[in-house]
C-alpha cells in the first residue's frame, strides 16, 4: 500500500447536514490512525473553508473523541458554496465568479496531498472537478438523508431521518384520529421521495405524495372520501417536497432565496387549500423540516456511517482516486464518483416498495 506517498489528508462535510456526519469523520480519523502516517486537515464549513480565510484544524484523535452519537458535523459544512461558481450578492445583485483557483491555492499552501469529500451528489460532483482541473487527488464519501444518489444502495442520515418522519406520523395518527382530521406531513425531498416512501410505510400513512409521482387533488380527495365511506374519518397523508401536482410545478417557498437558489417548501400548506375544497374534514399540514437533519444518529447510521469513514481511509491509502465508497449488498465498494452524481437515484414509480404500498393500499394521488 502507498501509505507513505500521502503525507496530509484534507477533509470536509459539505452540502445539508445529516446525522452520521461525526461518525464519519471518527472513523476516518481512527481508522488512519492505525493504518497510515498522514496528518489530517479539517476544512471547515465545507467548499466555503476552501475561498474564505477560516483555518483548517488538525484532526486527531482527541479532536474526534465522544462525537460518534452526536448530530451534525464538528467541521460545520455549507450547500451553497461551489467554488467553481461561488455566489455574492451585493445591493441585491447576484454575481457569480469561480474561486476554483484560491481554493485550490488554500489546498496546497496546507500541503494537502488528497481531498476526502464527505457530501451527496454536488458536493461530491465539485471534488471531481477539482481532481480533473487541478489535479488534487479526491476521495468521496457518500452523504444525503434524501438517500437519491446513484452507486450506493443506502446513505447515512436516511435511516434517522425515516425515524424521525416516523415518528411524527405516529404523533400526528392519534391526534388526527381524536379530531377526525386530515392531517398532512411535509417531509424533505426535492426530487426524489425516499424519506416520504418509507416514512409513510412505516407510519402507517393513507396517502404518500412524492416528485416521482404527479399527483391529482381529486385523487388524493377521492382516498380520504372512500375511507369515510368506511367510517373511517380521518386519515394521513406524507408530502415529500418536491411533489407537484400532474402538469404543475413544485411549491417553492421562496421563488429565489437570498443565495439566489430557489427554496421549496409549502406543499402541506397547499395542499390544505385545495384539499379542504373537496372534502369534509379540517385538513391541517405540519413541516417536519429540519428536525428530520438534526439529533443523534440511530444505530444503523452510526454503523454505516463508520464503515464508510474507515474504508474512505483505506480508498487513500491504496491511492485509489476519483472513487468514493459505496454501498452495494452487504459490501463497501470503490466507485467512480462520476457514476454516482451524473444521475439522481429516484424512486422507481413502478418499483417494489411502490408496489408494496399499493397492496397495502395506501393511495399516491395517481
Ligand atoms: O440535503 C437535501 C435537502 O435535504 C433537501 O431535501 C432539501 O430541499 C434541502 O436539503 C433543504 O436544505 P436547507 O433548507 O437546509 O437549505
Amino acid at each position: 500500500m502507498a501509505y507513505a506517498r500521502v503525507e496530509t489528508v484534507g477533509i470536509l462535510t459539505a452540502g445539508g447536514d445529516c446525522p452520521g456526519l461525526n461518525a464519519v469523520l471518527r472513523a476516518f480519523v481512527r481508522t488512519s490512525a492505525r493504518t497510515a502516517t498522514w496528518k489530517i486537515l479539517g476544512i471547515p464549513d465545507g467548499y466555503e473553508g476552501l475561498v474564505n480565510d477560516a483555518p483548517f484544524r488538525t484532526l486527531d484523535g482527541d479532536a474526534v473523541r465522544g462525537i460518534l452519537p452526536r448530530g451534525g458535523t464538528i467541521l460545520g459544512t455549507s450547500n451553497r458554496c461551489n467554488p467553481f461558481a461561488v455566489r455574492h450578492t451585493v445591493d441585491g445583485e447576484l454575481t457569480v465568479t469561480d474561486e476554483s483557483e484560491k481554493a485550490v491555492a488554500k489546498l496546497r499552501a496546507h500541503d494537502v496531498d488528497v481531498l476526502v469529500v464527505v457530501g451527496g451528489d454536488g458536493s461530491l460532483g465539485v471534488g471531481l472537478q477539482l481532481q480533473r482541473q487541478y489535479s488534487i487527488p479526491v476521495v468521496g464519501i457518500p452523504k444525503t438523508i434524501d438517500n437519491d444518489l446513484s452507486s450506493t444502495d443506502i446513505t447515512f442520515g436516511f435511516d434517522t431521518a425515516v425515524a424521525t418522519a416516523t415518528d411524527a406520523l405516529d404523533k400526528l395518527h392519534s391526534t388526527a384520529e381524536s379530531h377526525h382530521r386530515v392531517m398532512i406531513l411535509e417531509v424533505m425531498g426535492r426530487n426524489a421521495g425516499w424519506i416520504a416512501l418509507e416514512s409513510g410505510l412505516a407510519g402507517g400513512a393513507d396517502i404518500i405524495v412524492i416528485p416521482e409521482i404527479p399527483f391529482r387533488v381529486e385523487r388524493i380527495a377521492e382516498a380520504i372520501l372512500e375511507r369515510g365511506r368506511r367510517g373511517i374519518h380521518f386519515s394521513m397523508l406524507v408530502a415529500a417536497e418536491g411533489a407537484r401536482p400532474v402538469g404543475g410545478e413544485p411549491i417553492l417557498a421562496q421563488r429565489v432565496g437570498p443565495d439566489g437558489y430557489p427554496r421549496l417548501g409549502g406543499i402541506g400548506a397547499w395542499l390544505v387549500e385545495q384539499l379542504s375544497q373537496h372534502v369534509g374534514y379540517e385538513v391541517r399540514a405540519t413541516v417536519l423540516g429540519h428536525l428530520q437533519r438534526g439529533g443523534s444518529p440511530s444505530p444503523f447510521d452510526r454503523v454505516l456511517a463508520s464503515r464508510l469513514g474507515a474504508h474512505a481511509a483505506l480508498l487513500v491509502g491504496a491511492g485509489d482516486f476519483g472513487k468514493m465508497v459505496g454501498v452495494r449488498g452487504l459490501e463497501i465498494v470503490p466507485v467512480p464518483i462520476e457514476h454516482a452524481v451524473g444521475v439522481q437515484k429516484l424512486v422507481p414509480p413502478c418499483g417494489e416498495r411502490v408496489m408494496t404500498a399499493r397492496h397495502l393500499g395506501i393511495a399516491f394521488g395517481d
